[in-house]
């Protein structure tokens, strides 16, 4: 199945599978983003956290907690620490995406389908929001509920900080800005820069997601490369489906806004390649996505639904 079109029976139950986890997400970051102190935390500001719960809750498609709980579940994790680490990616992500919408970044007001978090509040809130978000997801990673082997959740939070720092989410973003030509003379990238540029801005937390359920499940070394070969891949696809949506997508159902890449001049594989190019593109990355999960056989469906997912998403 896994390697021919979606049936409409798998294809309903792939979509009732990441309903589940958007809403067991969603009901676990409610809890972590409540108003009690922690121990060690003195108290938590109202304002602030107001604008944590703006940016985290009520919206998104919690696709990165969904490839955790299903790789996870691909190799034999508990479901609930797996849930637990996806919140914890979640919050890292939205820290991403409150920062990455900031007047000084991409400047953007509509974010799933509300205003962004420096609109609705304001820029210094936004980036202490942003803040307290990506340290928060640290805090989250490191407890024992997300597994009780204190070496696998020592992998977890080295693995998420290095997808998420210099050498990957925020080294991405810098990439990405001065492709825009706005610290030094605009030149256009060819299609290995652009590649490199997404592949650390957008496709490190794809592939960490899917890299922490192999680590939970504590899978050997032959099914981790496969599993980092598919979000190698999905992670890739995920932002040439952005940036195809950014041209082609409508902006009430993306929840954002369109039209803004060329003119902010923005390196994308779309700029690079043209539309036909990208959605061949594409096609390319869901059959490699599916090569590298062949070894699991009909274990790895709901994977491969989600690289079409990936792929055909409108939002
Ligand atoms: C948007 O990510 C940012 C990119 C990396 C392109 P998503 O499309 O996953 O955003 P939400 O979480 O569903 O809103
Ligand atoms: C975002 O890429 C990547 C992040 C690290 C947040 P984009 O800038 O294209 O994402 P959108 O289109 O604003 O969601
Ligand atoms: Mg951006
Ligand atoms: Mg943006
Ligand atoms: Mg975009």
């Amino acid at each position: 199945m896994a390697r021919m079109e979606l049936t409409k029976d798998f294809a309903n139950d792939f979509a009732a599978r990441l309903t589940a986890v958007a809403t067991e997400t969603e009901t676990l970051l409610g809890r972590l983003l409540g108003g009690e102190p922690l121990p060690g935390e003195t108290a938590r500001p109202e304002r602030l956290l107001a604008a944590m719960r703006h940016a985290v809750l009520g919206g998104g498609k919690r696709l990165r907690p969904f490839l955790l709980v299903e790789t996870a579940a691909l190799c034999g994790a508990p479901r609930d620490g797996a849930l637990l680490a996806g919140a914890a990616l979640e919050c890292l992500h939205c820290y991403s995406l409150v920062h990455d919408d900031l007047p000084a970044m991409d400047d953007d007001e509509l974010r799933r389908g509300r205003p962004t978090v420096h609109k609705a509040f304001d820029q210094a809130t936004a980036i202490l929001a942003g803040d307290a978000l990506l340290t928060l997801a640290f805090d989250i990673l490191a407890r024992v509920e997300v597994h009780d082997d204190a070496n696998v959740r020592i992998a977890l939070v080295t693995e998420l900080a290095r997808a998420s720092g210099l050498g990957g989410m925020a080294g991405g973003q810098m990439l990405d800005l001065a492709a825009e030509g706005r610290f030094v003379e605009r030149r256009a990238l060819g299609e290995i820069e652009i590649a490199m540029l997404q592949a650390m801005k957008t496709g490190a937390l794809i592939r960490f997601a899917c890299r922490a359920g192999a680590i939970l499940g504590q899978a050997g070394s032959p099914e981790r490369a496969s599993i980092d070969r598919y979000g190698a891949a999905i992670g890739q696809a995920f932002q040439i489906a952005d940036d195809l949506l950014d041209v082609e997508g409508d902006s009430a159902t993306l929840g954002k806004a369109t039209a803004k890449d060329a003119a902010a001049g923005k390196a994308t594989l779309v700029s690079a390649l043209g539309v036909k190019g990208a959605h061949a593109r594409l096609d390319a990355l869901i059959a490699e996505a599916d090569a590298a999960l062949e070894t699991f056989g009909a274990k790895a469906d709901t994977l491969c639904a989600a690289a079409r997912f990936v792929a055909q998403r409108r939002n």
